[in-house]
């Protein structure tokens, strides 16, 4: 039976790597797809979740969430790594929808149509999903597992020199989110960062025949480029490619329980994620943190997700 997931994410390159993984996975029912603003705006984050899907055209399509801008946080975008539009500029085609939803409010209705059965997918800042507790304070009851690409335990950040990308987009929703009284898989750059492609890359994507091979060989590219360009880097990573491939194969992933939080005020420290990993810590230990991962059997998982919805497409 295939596992009801929604996917909440700023696509971004990675997150549309993510979602062509997700969507064509027969072990995935892709319910729900919910923008939420960090690589871009919250307008561009919902136009680019819709423009995804349809270039994707996937058997089933998910509903849309519409992204709104976070309240209080630092205005930080990724657009100089994903290009003005977030997806290597490519220019994707999308319908004009009817109003949607905004994503906290899909998120809510469907995992309580499910109770139990949702796998909640973060893959951007944790907007909108604090704002679902906020709104149905029983949530946390009702959904299966929540699995969140953000944060870094004991390696740098991404953004500044502490804070990776999607926490400190908006780390007083982390900080909720974190300190919420459920389980939450958390898969920090730590194994994220261990995931990294050459442009050989380029040469196993499905090819432009399908759908799928068409949009990666779109958005791709333009990762390269700007990861040479804006960072010096010959190779790119995909954090949230990895963190579809968590949800799949956590057996290729070792997580600690450890409790955690995120600094909200610092000068120099806002949005680092703290995990206090000494042994005889009285915190609660409720935050399951991938510390160590299988780096080339994570790349064939990813590899194989994409080669089926090649496949499909
Ligand atoms: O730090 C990496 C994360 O930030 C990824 O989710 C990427 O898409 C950006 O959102
Ligand atoms: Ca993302």
């Amino acid at each position: 039976m295939p596992r009801k997931v929604i996917i909440d994410c700023d696509p971004g390159i990675d997150d549309a790597v993510a979602l062509t993984m997700a969507l064509f996975d027969p072990r995935l029912d892709v319910v729900a797809v919910t923008a939420v603003a960090g690589n871009v705006s919250p307008e561009q984050a919902t136009i680019n979740v819709q423009a995804i899907v349809e270039q994707l055209d996937p058997p089933r399509y998910p509903r849309f969430g519409a992204a709104s801008a976070p309240d209080h946080a630092p205005y930080v975008d990724a657009r100089h790594l994903h290009g003005a539009d977030g997806l290597g500029n490519a220019g994707l085609a999308v319908s004009q929808h009817a109003r949607q939803h905004p994503s906290e409010k899909l998120i809510c209705d469907e995992i309580r149509a499910a109770p139990g059965e949702v796998t909640l997918v973060c893959l951007g800042p944790l907007t909108n999903l604090a704002r679902a507790l906020a709104r149905d304070p029983d949530l946390l009851s009702l959904v299966g597992r929540v699995v969140i690409m953000g944060g870094s335990a004991k390696c740098v950040g991404n953004v500044t020199a502490c804070a990776e990308f999607n926490i400190y987009c908006d780390p007083a929703s982390a900080r909720t989110v974190f300190r919420s009284p459920t389980t939450k898989t958390v898969i920090p750059l730590d194994v994220t960062d261990q995931v990294v492609w050459s442009l050989d890359l380029l040469k196993q994507l499905p090819d432009d025949t399908t759908r799928a091979g068409r949009l990666l060989g779109k958005i791709l590219p333009h990762l390269f480029r700007s990861f040479r360009q804006e960072l010096g880097l010959e190779r790119i990573d995909l954090p949230d490619a990895v963190a579809i491939a968590a949800m799949l194969q956590p057996e290729l992933f070792q997580t600690t329980e450890l409790a955690g939080d995120v600094e909200t005020s610092g000068d120099l420290t806002l949005g680092a994620t703290i995990f206090d990993r000494r042994p005889n810590s009285l915190q609660r230990a409720d935050i399951e943190v991938a510390l160590e991962v299988d780096a080339s059997a994570v790349a064939d998982c990813i590899l194989r997700c994409l080669a089926e919805a090649g496949r499909q497409t």
